[in-house]
């Protein structure tokens, strides 16, 4: 039995950290975001913390100004197949979009992923919004949100039937007869959708957890619909205890209604950790970060996140009334939601909001002592908000050090974190069972 006491832990990895600013400190190399060196030395952090999982996220387009901040990355599930090489344990999670990608193909890529880690892969699947990624794809602007999510639907269907074309059992390797594989057991799957045509079967055998882990990162409406349905883990942005509160509760209800077990829907909120060894060392660091931000860039991305022009957000003065509503935005409804609510809540000036987002994009930060940031955590997991917490350091590596050196320990000596891992795969982490048939 599993103790539901344990939390579950996803170390987010993202260049040299999450905070917009971080590359700009001595201690950061401006090179780091495509070097496997830097990645392999966080994957072997993460797994000295015995943490589940790491994730990298990703889009199919240019995101942001490379003239202001390092910006190229490289595609997961090559770089995941590098950590895969220098770890044996830790969860490998790679994004992967079922707008962009068609299913055979990112199957297959899966599939290999969890075969090539011994049953660690997982993926997070997003549906990418915005229209720049669409006019990568021959399309001039981004499908509806409820439409790609349709499509994102469908592409679940084909990617499970493919991965379940061939048998558990389907290989007998019997070199005596000759016969190498029960071919009654490798079946075609046929599929005739609205999106899709897939004949099958997969080229690849059935991997060691039959599916990869799935995961899902979107919050709104459609979004929660879908994690009900297929998400076995979320990733989620969430600023209040009260508001991550009423997410868990929904979705969890969501499963329910669906007939599934509520349990097996982990739900992981962002926090944005910023570790000092005394209250006022992390408010320095954390100050030290948005000092160096820099508020043109940062007001011109909030501005195309609201469909405004930079002029129209004075940086002394709070967001103007008449911003667009959420069911007007086609691209990520939910943070849209999230940061609109942050800057009313606390009477916010563009100025600060820009400070507020610079950490984490809308993920809660929290900059605090390692038992602060222990006692937060334990707080929103005792109070119905979390699962687990997908842990975004600011900066990397130092703030995952920090993190598995300080922060880590303590949850263990409270008994809430695993000293050890019990099972080789990322599904066995996340106390789910493996997918048989
Ligand atoms: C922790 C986290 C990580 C995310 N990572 C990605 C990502 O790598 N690529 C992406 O396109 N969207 C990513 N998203 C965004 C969502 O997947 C989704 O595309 C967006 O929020 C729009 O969905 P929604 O309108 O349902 O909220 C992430 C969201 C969260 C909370």
């Amino acid at each position: 039995m599993p103790d539901e006491r344990k939390l579950h832990l996803n170390a987010f990895l993202m260049s040299v950290g999450h905070h917009e600013a971080s590359w700009r400190l001595p201690e950061s190399d401006p090179y780091a975001g495509w070097d496997v060196k830097h990645y392999q030395e966080l994957a072997r952090i993460a797994e000295r913390g015995k943490l589940d999982s790491l994730f990298l996220a990703d889009s199919p387009v240019q995101q942001g100004d490379p003239g202001r901040r390092p910006t190229g990355k490289l595609e997961p599930t090559v770089l995941l197949t590098a950590l895969a090489g220098v770890t044996s344990r830790i969860g490998l999670i790679a994004t992967a979009s079922t707008s962009y990608n068609e299913p055979y193909n990112l199957a297959r890529r899966l599939s290999s992923l969890d075969h090539v880690s011994d049953g660690r892969a997982g993926w997070n699947i997003v549906t990418t919004a915005g229209a720049d990624a669409a006019r990568n794809f021959g399309l001039d602007d981004v499908p509806l949100h409820r439409e790609r999510y349709e499509r994102a639907d469908e592409f679940l269907d084909v990617s499970t039937k493919l991965w379940d074309s061939w048998a558990d059992d389907a290989i007998l390797a019997d070199k005596a007869a000759g016969v190498h594989a029960d071919a009654t057991k490798v079946r075609a799957i046929n599929h005739r959708g609205r999106f899709f045509r897939v004949d099958g079967p997969l080229n690849v055998p059935r991997s060691p957890q039959g599916w990869p882990l799935l995961v899902q990162a979107g919050s709104s409406e459609d979004g929660k619909g879908f994690a009900a349905k297929w998400a076995e883990a979320v990733f989620t942005a969430q600023q209040t205890l009260a508001d991550a509160q009423a997410f868990y509760r929904d979705l969890k209800q969501r499963a329910a209604t669906l007939g599934r077990d509520p349990d097996g829907i982990k739900i992981l909120p962002g926090i944005v950790p910023v570790i000092g060894d005394t209250l006022d060392e992390a408010r320095e660091q954390e100050a030290e970060l948005e000092r160096l931000i820099s508020p043109e860039y940062a007001r011109a991305q909030l501005a195309e996140r609201f469909h405004l022009t930079p002029a129209d957000l004075p940086l002394d003065e709070p967001l103007p009334d008449d911003l667009p509503t959420e069911d007007q935005i086609e691209g990520a409804k939910s943070r849209f939601t999230l940061i609109v609510d942050l800057a009313r809540r606390e009477n916010l000036t563009v100025r600060q909001l820009i400070g507020r987002l610079g950490g984490g994009r809308g993920h809660r930060t929290f900059a605090g002592t390692p038992e602060q940031v222990a006692d937060t955590i334990e707080e929103w997991a005792d109070n119905g908000a979390a699962d687990g917490f997908n842990i975004m350091p600011a900066v990397l590596p130092s703030g995952l050090v920090a993190f598995v050196d300080k922060v880590v320990p303590i949850l263990q000596e409270r008994g809430r974190f695993r000293t050890e891992y019990e099972g080789a795969t990322l599904r066995s982490h996340y106390d789910l069972e493996l997918i048989k048939q």
